[in-house]
């Protein structure tokens, strides 16, 4: 990376990989507590002014789709909901040209409320995370009693047109991992995409253990017990998730697994990620972070901004390195990343 910039150049690493996917984290709060990403007592938040305001937001998405070749951001927290100006920020990022595809990822509480505002605004579609279908294990699951809440919210999403809806469920061992069949039924029957994840060491505490994980040949037996599950025909490109169509349901569905650990698709990776406090990353599993807010609340212009994501990118390793002994988990918490 030497030499006079291409004001437009898109986020190219050494691998020769582009970053056409933006992952925008707008909080690291939540009002959850999963076992795999917080603690139940929560974490210390991000102080408030070292969060990015909204038209900083906005800024930064503005020149990685016009200078950076980004054509899909999908945001993310912590819980993206709590974010009083989600609304707003796409609204605002929904009048870019070329306009980018929009989504957002949530655990779904409050989307009752919030789904027709922001399909109004301009988001195209939400994936919504439910990890079991029984009141007293989601409270095992979550430390908190709201069940109700997400399948209210997973039905609004679908109601707004905000389609598909993706639910995604990571089952944990000796509480719901017996249950993939029925949230595959459940989400089926509902017309949702139903999505299975690999637990991640990303989880707050450093608990992970592989041996735990229900891995991805485990959760794929268990459903060809139950469904018959045929080969998608469809070009996977740079989704995490690996998708068959459900043979054995009208309008054969598709169900999908994204094995991050077991299977892992670095190769294929078209993400870059952006923090709620202004730092990219240029893989869930980075140790490195490259400072935005700094030089943004320093007068960098957008030249300089988008030179330095350019640089970021540029140094994104090969892989997540999970299965390297000297792996290190990233110091920030899943919650704090975005997923
Ligand atoms: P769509 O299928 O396009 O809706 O999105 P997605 O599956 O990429 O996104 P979602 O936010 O629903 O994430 C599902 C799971 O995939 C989460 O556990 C994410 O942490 C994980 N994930 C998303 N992006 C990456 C990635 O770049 N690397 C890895 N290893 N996991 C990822
Ligand atoms: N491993 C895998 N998935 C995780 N998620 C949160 N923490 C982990 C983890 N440690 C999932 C959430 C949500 C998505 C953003 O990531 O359940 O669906
Ligand atoms: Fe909240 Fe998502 Fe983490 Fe659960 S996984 S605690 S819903 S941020």
């Amino acid at each position: 990376m030497t030499g006079s910039p291409d004001p437009t150049a898109p986020l190219v690493d050494r691998f020769g990989r582009v970053a056409t996917d933006l992952r925008v984290s707008l909080t690291d709060r939540c009002n959850l507590r999963c076992t795999y990403c917080m603690p139940p007592e929560g974490l210390p938040w991000l102080p408030k002014q070292e969060i990015l305001t909204d038209p900083e937001i906005s800024r930064l998405i503005r020149l990685a789709v016009t200078r950076l070749g980004i054509t899909e951001i999908r945001f993310t927290g912590g819980e993206p909901l709590l974010r009083p100006g989600l609304v707003g920020i796409i609204a605002e990022a929904a009048t870019l040209t070329p306009r980018p595809k929009m989504s957002v990822t949530t655990n779904g509480i409050g989307l009752d409320r919030l789904a027709a505002p922001l399909r109004e605004a301009g988001l195209d579609r939400i994936n919504v995370s439910l990890d079991t279908l029984d009141p007293e294990r989601f409270v095992q699951l979550a430390h908190r009693r709201k069940l109700p809440e997400t399948l209210a919210g997973l039905a609004a999403a679908a109601a707004a047109g905000l389609t598909p809806v993706k639910t995604n469920s990571v089952l944990v061992r000796g509480i719901n991992d017996d249950e993939a069949p029925a949230l595959v039924r459940y989400a089926l029957d509902h017309g949702y995409q139903p999505r299975f994840i690999e637990q991640m060491p990303l989880d707050a505490g450093h608990t992970w253990s592989r041996e735990r994980m229900v891995t991805a040949a485990e959760i794929l037996a268990m459903l060809e017990k139950e469904f018959v599950l045929l080969p998608d025909p469809t070009e996977r490109g740079g989704a995490p998730a690996e998708t068959w169509l459900v043979g054995d349901y009208p309008g054969t569905p598709r169900v999908g697994i994204i094995g991050s650990v077991t299977r892992p698709f670095c190769g294929d990776c078209d993400r870059t990620r952006l923090t709620a406090d202004g730092q990219v990353r240029n893989c869930l599993f980075a140790r490195e972070e490259s400072d935005l807010r700094a030089a943004l609340r320093s007068g960098a212009s957008d030249d300089d901004l988008a030179q330095r994501w350019r640089v970021a990118m540029w140094g994104k390793r090969a892989g997540h390195g999970i299965d390297e002994p000297h792996f290190l988990q990233p110091a920030r918490p899943m919650s704090a990343i975005g997923g």
